[in-house]
């Protein structure tokens, strides 16, 4: 561990009014912490609820028993909590405001009346197509307000979506609604961006074709390019809405009623259906949107993630909508047509809070410093990441050239499972330093346990494996359709804690670095990838015999994908293999899974007993080869020499 003091961050001053102090944190997170009912139970009232809660927190991490209620028998609707109740104040605010990828093209600004039209107009379509209470849809939406429609008229149903990132295949996208069980996929002709189109609906024909007849696709005519129609199965959105009343009474939800579920990548086999439920998630949404961004009236606030992703979820749509907020949806690139769009669209729609991610962050610096100095930037009060760790580098290129020094960095660690940020700066509270996630939230009781026996690490520093001794609102309830792999993958390892899957130092302050995974999961532009899911994709290639994928560092990406592959006897290894390779996997899951490297490997480094050991593929494609530790244990010790001789990181 690195013994050198790190500068820390004066809180800025203007944040002397944030919503939370230094003294309030100290307070505050004490009492979360000591007495959760008391302290969930007042924050829940954040929400509109149709029937009371009366009770607010039973959770039971017990492997075998774990269960996880808050607000247990409390009823409201999410989509009634993020629209209607808004309406009397706000019905001219704008809600949403739509940046298209064209710059050229104008900007739609969406206010609270008309969301709520658009959001009732939609569900009564679904209601229609005999969408009730419970039933799954699948979003395969490019960035546009419709994809906000979509999810609220599915929570203004009770109906469960799950949005599948429009970046994934056609083979991802019908593995996903055939887990749930979707009746509907709601999809949309072609998606723009970066001034190219993909075929959103020609690939969900290709993937509904694989799910059967009765997933019936509703499309959203957006660009208007043309696209096959079949008639017994498409259904035009726009023209169904432009005829359906405005008017959808909510359904009345349970706290515990499935809101969505997201699929994400895991250590073992396919991705996993994350389950969130309607109270808790909300109100831990809304309570880290407006605390960790300090939002106030009148900001403009903008998360640049996807809404396929998580972050989309609770930071483009949840949070802020919960709290009243103008969020911004942007659907192109930051690098088109140049590398100043992002700060174009800031200027343009004075953004207050920017939220993004160390990999954009990165890519941006590469272009120079040239794209943003020009900009004005004065509206900005705060800037996030999230996704990975942030290397000081892009974090010092951030506060100065974008925050001009003066805005605090919140960089916020969470968690697909977590519903919302866990460990992060408040920024009226807690002094930064560049590259540590820094202090819990509300209500988080993070542990550093020894990886090997699970004892917990008390005093700072520490260094280790990082757990969470005690629920919080937003977390996870089960993975769907099996709640055996949710207790396994995070409950069994660590008896009595919710385990991350990360690695994290504590420093001498009790601030917490994050260090990366520590199972076999790779972080590719802040994008989770299963090497598990990759391999699985190589080896259903006809000529590759076996193949082993782990991630190595990556200038831009933070990890990038490193992929050893075995031929079948015979097979000659040319270029043209290695791109029809690359091509086979971005068909198979998508172009962000494409190995950025493959090693031919005429052989594995195995035990005696067959195991890949991927601590040395791991080394190996670090370019740290030089202390491979032990390896006389292997069946054909020789085989590590070749894959060094020929390894394709030489960085
Ligand atoms: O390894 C951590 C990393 O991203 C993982 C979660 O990925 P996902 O579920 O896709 O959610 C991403 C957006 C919340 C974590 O296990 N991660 C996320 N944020 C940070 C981070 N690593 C370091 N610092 C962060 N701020």
């Amino acid at each position: 561990m690195s013994s050198e003091p790190i500068e820390k961050h004066p809180i800025p001053d203007g944040f002397a009014n944030a919503h939370i102090t230094p003294e309030s944190y100290r307070r505050l997170y004490d009492e979360s912490i000591s007495d959760p009912d008391g302290f969930w139970g007042r924050e829940g009232k954040r929400l509109d609820w149709i029937t009371p809660y009366t009770k607010v927190k039973n959770t039971d991490f017990t492997f075998g028993d774990v269960s996880i209620k808050w607000f247990e028998d409390g009823e409201l609707n999410v989509a009634a909590n993020c629209v209607d109740r808004h309406l009397a104040t706000r019905a001219d605010q704008t809600a949403i405001i739509f940046e298209p990828d064209d710059p050229k093209a104008e900007a739609q600004h969406i206010t609270y009346a008309q969301l709520s039209e658009n959001v009732n107009r939609l569900a009564n379509v679904l209601k229609d197509l005999g969408v009730k209470k419970g039933d799954r849809v699948v979003i395969y939406l490019p960035m546009i307000p419709e994809a906000a429609y979509a999810m609220l008229a599915c929570a203004r149903l009770g109906a469960i979506h799950s949005i599948v990132f429009a970046g994934f295949s056609p083979d991802a996208l019908a593995s996903r609604v055939i887990d749930c069980g979707a009746k509907l996929v709601i999809t949309a002709d072609t998606a723009p961006r970066g001034g190219r189109r993909t075929g959103l609906k020609s690939n969900a024909d290709i993937a509904l074709a694989q799910t059967g007849p009765e997933v019936k696709c509703l499309v959203v005519r957006h660009t208007g390019d043309d696209v096959a129609w079949n008639d017994d199965r498409d259904i035009d959105m726009k023209a169904l809405m432009a005829k359906a009343s405005t008017d959808c009474p909510p359904e009345p939800m349970n706290a515990e009623d499935t809101l969505f579920i997201l699929y994400t990548s895991g250590s073992t086999g396919k991705p996993k259906g994350v389950v969130h439920t309607t109270g808790g998630y909300l109100v831990f949404a809304a309570i880290t949107h407006q605390y960790v961004f300090d939002y106030h009236d009148g900001d403009v606030f903008w998360c640049t993630a996807d809404v396929g992703w998580v972050t989309g979820h609770s930071y483009i749509i949840y949070g802020p909508l919960a709290n009243g907020a103008t969020t911004l949806m942007f659907e192109g690139v930051p690098t088109w047509p140049d590398a100043g769009r992002f700060w174009d669209v800031c200027d343009k729609h004075k953004v207050t809070q920017f939220y993004t991610a160390p990999t954009a962050i990165r890519a941006l610096m590469g272009k120079g410093p040239e794209f943003v100095d020009g900009h004005d930037l004065s509206s900005l009060r705060l800037l996030g990441s999230v996704g990975e760790p942030i290397n000081p580098e892009a974090w010092n290129w951030y506060n100065e050239h974008v925050g001009k020094g003066r805005c605090p960095i919140v960089d916020t660690w969470w968690q697909t499972e977590t519903g919302g940020h866990l460990i992060t700066p408040l920024p009226g509270a807690i002094e930064t330093k560049a590259g540590s996630a820094t202090l819990p939230f509300f209500g988080v009781k993070p542990e550093v346990l020894e990886p090997e026996t699970a004892k917990v690490v008390a005093g700072n520093p520490a260094e280790g494996v990082l757990c969470i001794a005690d629920s919080w609102p937003g977390q996870m309830r089960t993975v769907w359709g099996d709640h055996q792999r949710f207790m396994e993958t995070y409950f069994q390892q660590y008896p009595g804690y919710y385990f991350t899957g990360d690695g994290c130092r504590r420093d001498e302050d009790g601030y917490y670095w994050i260090t990366g995974r520590v199972d076999d999961v790779i972080n590719v532009s802040g994008h989770r990838m299963g090497t598990a899911e990759v391999e699985s994709a190589l080896v259903a290639h006809d000529k590759v015999a076996e193949a082993a994928v782990v991630g190595y560092p990556h200038s831009l990406k933070g990890q990038g994908i490193y992929a050893y592959v075995t031929l079948m006897n015979g097979i000659e290894p040319t270029e043209e293999l290695r791109s029809e390779l690359e091509k086979w996997v971005r068909n198979e899951i998508g172009p962000i899974a494409k190995p950025d490297l493959i090693q031919w490997a005429p052989g594995m480094p195995k035990t005696r007993s067959g195991k890949i050991m991927r601590r040395i593929l791991r080394k190996i494609a670090e370019n740290d080869y030089g202390s491979l530790g032990d390896i006389s244990t292997l069946a054909e010790p020789e085989v590590v020499d070749d894959l060094i001789a020929n390894r394709m990181n030489r960085g």
